[in-house]
């Protein structure tokens, strides 16, 4: 792969008056409701036979993804596409990076399509915001190594909301691998904007150190997922774990001293996981399966708010309501 560049001078050029989603700390309380709203707005809306909005005609998306991805390199790309902008991905496996381009100059060349967004998943943390400064396309970041996933905060907020009716005061146990996550920093920012309460739960090796600075508690005891009215379950990220590096004894006994199963619930509660799902490891296929797991509904969830962003970038944002005849 590629080496990322060194940012150069600020992360975005001053005085273009573009916006991007590259972190939660780019949202406001306000922000966040109001793309939740444009959201559930656009759910409706896709009830209809017809799914397409017009919103984005003749506006160009390009997802570059530099990491695998299932869930949201389809969601961006049907989002787009349901938006009626065109649409192009670009992955770094077959195309240029293999053969030594730099992210620098993969953006530069993608610029001169003129893209008007450039959505981006990348292992290096600031590349969205290198994406950013060598172009004029408005940026979303798509996850940056284990720094953030801002719409799948998001896209968990909308799950949320929609099982328990409401944000504030809800209590979110984020159990495992906090140490390598970046859905984990995300989430636990966003949650703290909408004034929930986030615990995160992990062996003392995975919690990072100082994260309760983030506005949490943090605990290594799996029963405090007792407490929260719903437990959210990460995988273990082994792609960015140091090679060599022990964090817990084997899966196994992690599956057994951590893993999410029916008999540490309590009833009422909600199972997430932002996917992919390692099953028999941090979740036991019972609790993944059942009626209190709102995967699936997570997945529906980021076509929805993937869509939002979007028009909320190029069209929308505060003040301008999407209306759906
Ligand atoms: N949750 C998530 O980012 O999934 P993908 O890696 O499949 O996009």
């Amino acid at each position: 792969m590629a080496q990322l560049e060194p940012l150069t001078g600020a992360d975005v050029p001053p005085g273009t008056g573009r916006r991007h989603l590259i972190g939660v700390s780019d949202l406001t309380a306000a922000d966040i409701d109001r793309l939740l709203g444009t959201a559930a707005t656009i759910s409706r809306s896709l009830e209809r036979e017809v799914k397409k909005l017009p919103a984005l005609r003749g506006r160009l998306v390009i997802n570059l993804f530099y990491e695998s991805s299932t869930r949201t390199l389809s969601s961006f790309d049907l989002a787009a596409k349901r938006l009626s902008a065109d649409t192009m991905a670009v992955r770094s496996s077959g195309s240029s990076v293999d053969k030594g381009e730099s992210l620098k100059d993969t953006a530069l060349t993608l610029a001169e399509y003129d893209p008007d967004v450039i959505v981006i998943r990348h292992p290096h943390i600031g590349a969205p915001q290198l994406v950013a400064a060598a172009t004029r396309a408005r940026v979303v970041n798509a996850g940056d190594g284990k720094h953030q996933h801002p719409t799948q905060a998001l896209l968990d907020l909308y799950t949320m909301r929609a099982s328990l009716g409401r944000l504030e005061g809800v209590h979110v146990a984020i159990v495992g691998d906090v140490l390598h996550s970046r859905v984990a920093r995300s989430l636990i920012e966003a949650l703290e904007l909408v004034g929930a309460r986030t615990t995160v739960v992990a062996p003392p090796t995975l919690v990072p150190r100082g994260i309760e600075a983030m506005g949490c508690e943090a605990t290594s005891d799996i029963a405090a997922i007792a407490a929260a009215d719903v437990v959210y379950v990460l995988r273990m990220q082994r792609e960015r774990m140091l090679p060599g590096a022990a964090y817990v004894p084997s899966l196994r006994e992690y599956a057994a001293e951590w893993g999410v199963t029916p008999e540490r619930l309590r009833r009422g509660q909600v199972v997430m996981h932002p996917g992919p799902m390692n099953r028999g490891v941090e979740i036991d296929p019972r609790v993944a399966d059942s009626g209190v797991s709102l995967i699936t509904e997570q997945v529906r969830a980021g076509l929805v708010v993937r869509m939002a962003v979007l028009y909320d970038l190029l069209v929308g944002g505060a003040g301008a309501a999407l209306e759906v005849e």
